[in-house]
């Protein structure tokens, strides 16, 4: 076992992990955020995007063990007292049908839109290369973060 600190959504968790732990567990079943969803396992699919330290990552291709000392945010870490505006762009735009791949879609789309503000939608496709979608298709998705970054600028 080996004890982790990490900071999730601002707030402290302190755990033993045991090393072969996947960070996409360690935050569903330690840290009780469910939010982040588990589609592959195996990188692949990008549903359990968080971000890391600034960075969008895969947290199935992380060891919890990996984030010692790291902050990390999750969708739940997102919104604030209502949606946030890239949450309210989805729900406008049509950008979701099941969900599944919303949350990681959506912290990809945050990361972005951290670093740039008028994402081209090349950009924002690049942004978005290692998130899959089985229902929408991408435009709507592509038209929500633009739709977001729009209101995000006002
Ligand atoms: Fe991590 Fe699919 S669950 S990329
Ligand atoms: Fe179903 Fe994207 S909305 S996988």
């Amino acid at each position: 076992m080996h004890r982790i600190k990490v900071k999730i959504n601002g707030k402290d968790f302190e755990h033993d992990v045991e090393p072969r732990v996947l960070l996409v567990h360690y935050i569903r079943e330690k840290a009780s955020l469910t939010g982040t969803h588990v589609g592959c396992d195996t990188g692949n699919c990008g549903a359990c995007t968080v971000i890391f330290n600034g960075q969008a990552v895969k947290s199935c291709l992380l060891l919890a063990v990996q984030a010692n000392g790291a902050e990390i945010t999750t969708i739940e870490g997102l919104a604030g007292d209502g949606l946030h505006p890239i949450q309210k762009a989805f729900m406008d735009k049509f950008a979701i049908q099941c969900g599944y791949c919303t949350p990681g879609m959506v912290m990809s789309a945050s990361a972005l839109l951290k670093v740039n503000s008028d994402p081209t939608e090349e950009e924002i496709k690049e942004a978005i290369e290692g998130n899959l979608c089985m229902c929408t298709g991408y435009q709507q998705i592509v038209s929500a973060i633009e739709d977001a970054a729009e209101k995000m600028k006002g």
